[in-house]
C-alpha cells in the first residue's frame, strides 16, 4: 500500500464545512508562524487555552546542548485549576466522564460539579495527610474515576504524580517508588479484568516490603475485598474523604510555569525505565491544543481515548487535554472483548460518541474476530477515528476504515511519544487527503527532519529512510529524567547535537508525508507499548539456571510486536517447558504481565562478534524467520552457531 498510495477524501468536503482548520493553505500558514513567529503564535494559543494567575515573562527560552528548555517563563498558573475550577459555573451539569465499568451492569455520569468537589476532597486529604508542593504521589489505580480525581487533587496542591499501569508488578511498583522518592501511594484493593477481580493492593503491599520510606496509602474500595489495613499507615479513600473536618475547597496552589506536573516511567535501550518528567504551561498547552484540533473536537461533543490512564495517551487525551477544554470522555475500566468482542461498539453506541481513538493492536484483534460483532451496533455517532501506539498496517486500517468508519471517517494516525508530551505528527481532518500509514504532517510548533542518523546529514530524496529529529522545542517536551538530567542529554540530545532524538526510523514521501518505520533502537514496541529488550534480559539472567539472554522484537500478527528470547543454559541444566515457563513467570514478576515473552529458545551459543558484542540483527532475522536473509555474517566469530539456532527457532501459532 505504501507503494502504491490510495488517497481517501471521501471527509474532505464535509470537514472543509466545519474543521476550524479547513485547508492546507490555512494550515501551512499557521505551521508557519508556529515555527517563525514563536513568540506571537505562541502567547495567542497560551492565551485561548490557558488560564494563568501570572503571565508569563517570556515565551521560549531553551538551550538543548544542555537540554534546558523554558515555556512560558515567569507564568504562574495550576492545572486543576485550568481543568475545572475555569469552567465549573458553565459547565457544572456537563457531563466530564461517562464511566463504564468491566461489568456492563456497572456506569456512572460524572458532572463536572461533581468531579471539581471530588477533586476538591482529596486535595484537603493529600494535605491532611502530609502531602506538600513538589512532593512525589504514586497512583497505583484502575481506570476508574478516582484515578483522574487523584491526579487532579495532587496538581491542585502542587504534588507530582506518578501513576503506574496497573499491568505492572511489585517489583516495577518497587522500583518506580524509589526511584522518585514518593512517601505516599494511592491504590485500590482491587481491579477487575474481563469479570476476574486484580489484586492490586497486594501488588502495593510486596512492593511495600522494599520501600520503607513510604508511610502513608490510600486505599479506595473498588472490589469489595476484605482487605485488614495496617493503621499504623494505611487508610481508606472513603473513610478519609468522609471527615466532618475536611474543607470543601481547596485553594489551587501557584505553580510556576516550569514546575513538575508528573513524572511517567518509560522503557529505553538501556537501563532501567526513565521518569519522564512533564511540567505545566508547555504540556498542558499542548495536550488542549492538540485534543481539541486533531480531532477537530467540538464543545458538545463526546470523546473516547480507550488507551489506560497509566499510559501517557491517557493523561493527555482522558486527563489533561479533555478536561482543559471542557469536553465529555468516556472513561472504561474493561476490555474490548468482555463480556462480547462488541464490547467497544456498545459502548459508542451507548454514549453516541462522535470521535474515538485507538491503538493498531486493538484494531487487528477485533478485526480477527469478524464484523459481525461491529455491524450489531448503530456507530453512526462515529465522526472520526484516531489511531497511535504503533504503524498501522494496511488490512487493519482498511478493516477500521471500512467497517468502523463507514468509509468516511477520517482516521488520523497520530504519531508521538511519552517523551513528546502530545501529538507530533498527525492528520488534520480537512487540511489533506489521507494515505493509510502515513502520520502526515506535523502539528503546529514540531519542525522535524530525517537524518543520517551516524553522518547528521539530512537525507536527500524523497521515500529516503532516516532517523526522526526534532529541530526545536515545543511547548509538550518533557523537560528531563527525574533525578538524571544527564541521562536526559545523553539519551535525546547527543546523537546529533542540537536535536532531540526520537529513535525512530522516519521517511518522507515526494508530497511530504512522513512515514513512521519504527524503532531503531533497542526498544519493542508490544501492542503499542515500549519495553526496552535489556530490561527483559536483566530479568531473565536472574534466573540461577540461566548463563545469558538475548531479547529481540519479532513481526507479530496482534500485537504489532512480540517478545523473542535466546537463553543459554549454565553447563548441564535440562531444557525443559517447566524451566521455560518459570522463566516467563520470572519476566511477569519482575516487570509484569505486558512483558510476557512470546517466545524462548534455548540457544547453547549466540552470535557474537569477535570483540563479544551479541548480533542482535542476526537474531532479529532468526525469531522473524528471515533466514534466506541473513546478510553479512562474516564478523561472527563462529558461523555454526547461527545454524543451530536456525534449526531451534520456535514458530508460534499466534
Ligand atoms: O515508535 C513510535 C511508536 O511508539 C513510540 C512511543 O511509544 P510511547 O512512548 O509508549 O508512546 C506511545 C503513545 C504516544 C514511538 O517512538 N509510535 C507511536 N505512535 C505511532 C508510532 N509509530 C508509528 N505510528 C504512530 N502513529
Amino acid at each position: 500500500m505504501e507503494n502504491t498510495p490510495k488517497w481517501y477524501d471521501a471527509h474532505l468536503q464535509d470537514y472543509r464545512k466545519v474543521a476550524y482548520i479547513k485547508s492546507k493553505e490555512e494550515y501551512d500558514e499557521l505551521y508557519n508562524r508556529s515555527i517563525n513567529d514563536i513568540d506571537r503564535f505562541w502567547s495567542e494559543q497560551a492565551d485561548k487555552y490557558l488560564t494563568f494567575e501570572k503571565r508569563w515573562d517570556s515565551v521560549l527560552k531553551y538551550d538543548f546542548n544542555t537540554a534546558d528548555i523554558e515555556w512560558f517563563g515567569g507564568g504562574i498558573l495550576n492545572a486543576s485549576y485550568n481543568c475545572l475550577d475555569k469552567h465549573v459555573d458553565k459547565l457544572k451539569n456537563k457531563v466530564a466522564y461517562y464511566w463504564e465499568g468491566d461489568n456492563p451492569a456497572e456506569s456512572k455520569v460524572v458532572t463536572y460539579l461533581e468531579l471539581y468537589n471530588e477533586v476538591n476532597k482529596f486535595a484537603a486529604v493529600l494535605l491532611a495527610n502530609g502531602v506538600k508542593k513538589g512532593d512525589r504521589v504514586i497512583i497505583y489505580l484502575p481506570m476508574i474515576v478516582e484515578l483522574p480525581v487523584a491526579m487532579l487533587a495532587c496538581a491542585r496542591i502542587g504534588a507530582v504524580h506518578g501513576v503506574i499501569f496497573g499491568g505492572f508488578s511489585a517489583e516495577s511498583i518497587a522500583s518506580r517508588i524509589q526511584d522518585c522518592g514518593a512517601k505516599i501511594v494511592v491504590t485500590v484493593d482491587g481491579g477487575f479484568r474481563a469479570g476476574k477481580p486484580l489484586p492490586l493492593k497486594k501488588n502495593v503491599d510486596e512492593a511495600l516490603t522494599r520501600c520503607p520510606e513510604v508511610t502513608k496509602v490510600i486505599v479506595f474500595k473498588h472490589a469489595g475485598m476484605d482487605l485488614k489495613l495496617d493503621p499504623s499507615k494505611e487508610i481508606w479513600w472513603h473513610e478519609a474523604m468522609a471527615d466532618p473536618n475536611l474543607p470543601s475547597y481547596v485553594k489551587p496552589e501557584p505553580m510556576s510555569s516550569e514546575d513538575p506536573l508528573f513524572i511517567l516511567y518509560t522503557s529505553g535501550s538501556t537501563g532501567k525505565p526513565k521518569g519522564v518528567l512533564h511540567t505545566h504551561a508547555g504540556y498542558l498547552l499542548h495536550a488542549a491544543m492538540t485534543n481539541r484540533l486533531v480531532f477537530d473536537l467540538k464543545d458538545d461533543e463526546t470523546f473516547w481515548c480507550t488507551a489506560d490512564i497509566g499510559w501517557i495517551t491517557g493523561h493527555s487525551y482522558t486527563v489533561y487535554g479533555p478536561l482543559i477544554n471542557g469536553f465529555t470522555s468516556v472513561l472504561f475500566e474493561g476490555v474490548p472483548n468482555y463480556p462480547g468482542w462488541d464490547r467497544y461498539w456498545e459502548i459508542v453506541a451507548k454514549r453516541k460518541v462522535d470521535k474515538f481513538y485507538t491503538a493498531p493492536t486493538v484494531i487487528r484483534s477485533l478485526a480477527r474476530e469478524g464484523a459481525g460483532w461491529v455491524e450489531k451496533h448503530d456507530l453512526s455517532s462515529l465522526k472520526l477515528l484516531g489511531t497511535v501506539g504503533e504503524p498501522i498496517n494496511p488490512e487493519a486500517w482498511r478493516w477500521y476504515y471500512h467497517y468502523v468508519g463507514r468509509d468516511w471517517c477520517p482516521i488520523v494516525d497520530t504519531w508521538w511519544q511519552t517523551e513528546t508530551g502530545g501529538q507530533m505528527i498527525t492528520p488534520l481532518p480537512a487540511v489533506a487527503p489521507i494515505k493509510p500509514g502515513s502520520c502526515s504532517f506535523p502539528f503546529f510548533g514540531i519542525d522535524p527532519v530525517i537524518l543520517d542518523p551516524d553522518t547528521g546529514e539530512e537525507v536527500k530524496y524523497p521515500g529516503q529512510e532516516g532517523a526522526l529529529f526534532i529541530r526545536k522545542p515545543w511547548p509538550g517536551m518533557a523537560r528531563t529524567v527525574f533525578g538524571d538530567h544527564q541521562r536526559f542529554i545523553d539519551t535525546y540530545f547527543s546523537r546529533i547535537p542540537g536535536m532531540y532524538f526520537t529513535g525512530d526510523g522516519a521517511k518522507q514521501d515526494e508530497d511530504g508525508y512522513f512515514w513512521i518505520a519504527g524503532r531503531i533502537d533497542d526498544v519493542i514496541n508490544v501492542s503499542g507499548h515500549r519495553l526496552g529488550t535489556a530490561e527483559v534480559e536483566s530479568a531473565l539472567v536472574l534466573h540461577p539456571d540461566v548463563a545469558e539472554a538475548a531479547v529481540v522484537g519479532f513481526p507479530h500478527p496482534i500485537k504489532g510486536q512480540g517478545i523473542y528470547a535466546f537463553v543459554t543454559l549454565n553447563q548441564g541444566v535440562a531444557k525443559t517447558d517447566e524451566l521455560r515457563k518459570g522463566l516467563v513467570n520470572l519476566v511477569r514478576q519482575q516487570i509484569g504481565p505486558i512483558a510476557t515473552p512470546d517466545a524462548i529458545q534455548w540457544a547453547d551459543a549466540l552470535p557474537k562478534t569477535r570483540s563479544g558484542k551479541i548480533m542482535r540483527r542476526l537474531l532479529r532475522k532468526i525469531s522473524a524467520g528471515q533466514i534466506d536473509d541473513l546478510g553479512d555474517t562474516t564478523t561472527i566469530a563462529d558461523p555454526s552457531v547461527v545454524d543451530t539456532l536456525v534449526k531451534g527457532r520456535v514458530v508460534l501459532n499466534a
